[in-house]
């Protein structure tokens, strides 16, 4: 044990380091054309909510990382060196000449493969757990780069709070946003985001795809905190939405059970299959988790609310 090689990291843990990290909704979601490199440009805005997985990094003797999972879905969550928890750890042990000997419980609730970043999330989460329990303090800037090679939705679980995204995602611009209260409407399986892009790229075949744009009206509703201003735009704010539906075409009536319960709008939450309802406060929020539980449209539910801090180390 002693061999360790993080024991000899000045500022490393003495025991187990947990991270709190949160789910994303994209309340704007604009999507390019197909990229050379197969990824879409993006103009995404994206918006952390009080739904969080918990990521525990405990120091093995081991030479490479080893992933548990627990919670729902959790049988879904791939624990090998694919799952993104993994492969962070490995990133970060390579750039620091470390073994990465360690073993990373995931305790999930955020839902899996649903369109809310689940999986980048336990990848923001791991990152920062093995920099605390190695001692590294990695400045912020290079964990955003490291998150950005994991994935294009990996620096937002790192960053929290609401951000413009560019690029494919990862490029990300702080913004202003008041508090609001949101229903998710967790779908029964999940959805590949690849497929989904694929989908995206076959219903637009032949179209001129226009190059994606933040939207204003949709930034000022964001940062006024006014539900009402937001509802307004989000029902066309997912360009992604129609391929969802494409794909999963019930979908439309957990959106109709959503809005018909009181919510002021729904949508796809990112690539789905999820579906998010904005509601005025959490009262209505309960109210409306309630009906869509008892509409048969859905799995499950969960009221949350908005913005969420980014991934962070409990204490
Ligand atoms: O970046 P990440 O690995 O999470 O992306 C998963 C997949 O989603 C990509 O392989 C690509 O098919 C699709 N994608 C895309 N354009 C983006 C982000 C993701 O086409 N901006």
């Amino acid at each position: 044990m002693s061999a360790a090689p993080h024991a000899a990291a000045p500022h490393a843990a003495a025991g187990p380091v947990t991270v709190r990290v949160p789910a994303k909704v994209n309340v704007q979601l604009a999507v390019g054309a197909a990229r050379a490199d197969g990824f879409h440009d993006l103009a995404t805005v994206f918006l952390a909510v009080s739904l969080y997985d918990e990521v525990t990094a405990t120091a093995t003797s081991g030479d490479g990382p080893t992933v548990g999972c627990e919670g729902p879905g959790s049988d879904q969550v791939p624990l090998d060196r694919t799952n993104l928890a993994a492969r962070a750890a490995e990133l970060l042990a390579a750039r620091a000449g470390l073994t990465p000997a360690v073993h990373l419980h995931i305790a999930k609730n955020i839902p899996v493969a649903g369109g809310m970043a689940g999986g980048s999330a336990d990848g923001a989460a791991a990152l920062l757990a093995c920099d605390a329990l190695w001692g590294l303090a990695t400045p912020r800037e290079e964990l955003l780069e490291l998150c950005a090679e994991l994935g294009s939705d990996v620096p937002f679980s790192l960053l929290g709070g609401a951000a413009l995204g560019t690029g494919r995602g990862e490029l990300l611009t702080p913004v202003p946003a008041g508090r609001f209260h949101w229903v998710f409407a967790v779908a029964h399986g999940g959805l590949s985001t690849p497929t989904v892009f694929r989908e995206f790229d076959r219903l637009t075949e032949g179209t001129a795809v226009p190059a994606p744009r933040a939207s204003a009206e949709l930034l000022a509703a964001l940062a006024s905190g006014d539900p009402d201003a937001l509802a307004a735009v989000l029902p066309r704010s997912n360009g992604l939405q129609p391929a969802a539906l494409s794909l999963r075409p019930e979908l439309a009536r957990t959106l109709e059970a959503g809005v018909a319960a009181g919510a002021l709008a729904g949508l796809v939450s990112g690539s789905g299959p999820t579906t998010a309802f904005l509601v005025r406060d959490e009262e209505a929020g309960l109210k409306v988790a309630a009906e869509l539980d008892a509409s048969g449209t859905c799995r499950a539910t969960r009221v949350t609310s908005s913005p969420a801090a980014g991934a962070t180390v409990l204490a």
